[in-house]
């Protein structure tokens, strides 16, 4: 894994997901699609994954939720190895793919949020209560009653976030849940998402580093292996890195490096903005 080494976690106990040694090759493939690789995620981690197209990312997810079996390594999750317990960890895992059209089956917003419900053997009362819950938590309120496809992709990708909320899961592994929505949609989305952070453990596989600026940690997968395991700030700073696996900066850090400004303390446009004022106010005075 180069010199980019695992840092220090604020996040104690023993890992909730961990791969080691992990390998896997698709039948039909020459080259594996994950090679050694070696993580741990502790309980409240929010960690994202990035890299270029077929660096194996969705692989990777897939292999944590039991959806494929690893050819060599081990592979753990809420402690259960997720190949040879799939229901154990499905129970304790909700996934979130790319298509929001794809999760939602029911005639209505609230029968699709209890659907995975239906099979958990709670009480009625119970199943309403969560699903209440799960509608507030995205931000729902009021879509009970739609019909699904009346929603917007990111309404219906909150629909989708809120199905896997109501199960309670203790990880949520996310595989460019944003990619197929409109800017006003990521935003909804990726607002819900942050004010899980903390009470979940996340893995967010996404292309844009603007998503996970405020990340616990980066994992960079570049064709089937660890690149790196680092903080956002290391990531954003690190040109080589960045540069190898085809990751650009958003708009703001970038705005931020060409006029010299240190791109690791400005997140957002608002913080760009502060810090040019600042910085020609100095310069007139
Ligand atoms: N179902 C599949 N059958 C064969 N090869 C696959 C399949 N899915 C992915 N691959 C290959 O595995 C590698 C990793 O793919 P994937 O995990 O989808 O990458 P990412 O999600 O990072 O784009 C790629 O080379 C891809 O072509
Ligand atoms: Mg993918």
């Amino acid at each position: 894994m180069n010199n980019r080494n695992h840092e220090g976690s604020r996040h104690g106990g023993p890992p909730v997901v961990s791969c080691e040694n992990v390998s896997f090759s698709y039948l039909d493939s020459g080259r594996p699609a994950l090679g050694e690789i070696s993580l741990e995620v502790r309980a409240g981690e929010y960690v994202g994954v990035v890299g270029p197209n077929g660096g194996g990312k969705s692989t990777l997810l897939r292999l944590m939720n039991g959806l494929l079996r690893a050819d060599s390594g081990d592979v753990r999750v809420a402690g259960f190895d997720p190949a040879a317990e799939p229901f154990e960890v499905r129970k304790r895992v909700g996934m979130l793919f790319q298509n929001p059209e794809n999760g939602l089956v029911a005639p209505f917003v609230e029968d699709d949020i209890a659907f995975g419900l239906e099979n958990v053997g709670v009480s009625r009362e119970e199943m309403r209560e969560r699903v209440r819950k799960a509608v507030r938590a995205v931000g729902l309120d009021g879509y009970e009653q739609r019909e699904p496809h009346t929603l917007s992709g990111g309404e219906k990708q909150r629909v989708a976030l809120a199905g896997l909320l109501a199960l309670d899961p203790e990880v949520l592994l996310l595989d460019e849940p944003t990619s197929m929505l409109d800017a006003a949609g990521r935003r909804g989305v990726l607002e819900r998402l942050e004010a899980l952070r903390g009470a979940r453990t996340v893995v967010h596989v996404t292309h844009h580093l603007d998503e996970l600026l405020d990340a616990d940690r980066v994992l960079v997968l570049g064709a089937g292996r660890l690149v790196a395991d680092v903080s956002p700030e290391r990531l954003v700073s690190d040109p080589d890195l960045l540069r190898d696996n085809r990751l650009v900066l958003p708009t703001a850090l970038r705005l931020a490096a060409e006029l010299g400004l240190g791109p690791a303390k400005l997140r957002t446009p608002e913080d760009l903005a502060e810090a040019i004022v600042e910085k020609s106010g100095a310069r007139a005075r």
